[in-house]
């Protein structure tokens, strides 16, 4: 089955086909959606934050460890930890915000 991504980057808005179990790092970039990622989906470096909501996967325990207490409750995740379970939308935070 097919779902949406929905990307949001300002007031530009990007539709993106997914399937269950995509990594949204990967979708972002194969789809030329510009987002940081300087340690390549490593875990190490905490750039590719963005805020997701939808049927994405649960918070990982990685990354818990590299987001605030703040940054969780707002929905921010880390794109390389975030599997797609549905149609989800995405925000892309640039410098962190
Ligand atoms: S790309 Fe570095 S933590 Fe996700």
């Amino acid at each position: 089955m097919v779902y949406r991504l929905t990307v949001y980057d300002g007031d530009q808005v990007t539709y993106i086909d997914a399937t269950r179990g995509d990594n949204l790092l990967s979708l972002l970039r194969e789809n030329g959606i510009p987002i940081e990622c300087p340690c390549n989906g490593n875990v190490i470096c905490g750039k590719c934050k963005v805020i997701a909501t939808g049927l994405v996967g649960t918070l990982t325990d990685q990354e818990m460890a590299m987001l605030t207490p703040e940054e969780v409750e707002k929905g921010v995740r880390l794109a390389c930890m975030t599997r797609i379970d549905g149609n989800a939308k995405v925000y892309l935070l640039h410098d962190g915000k």
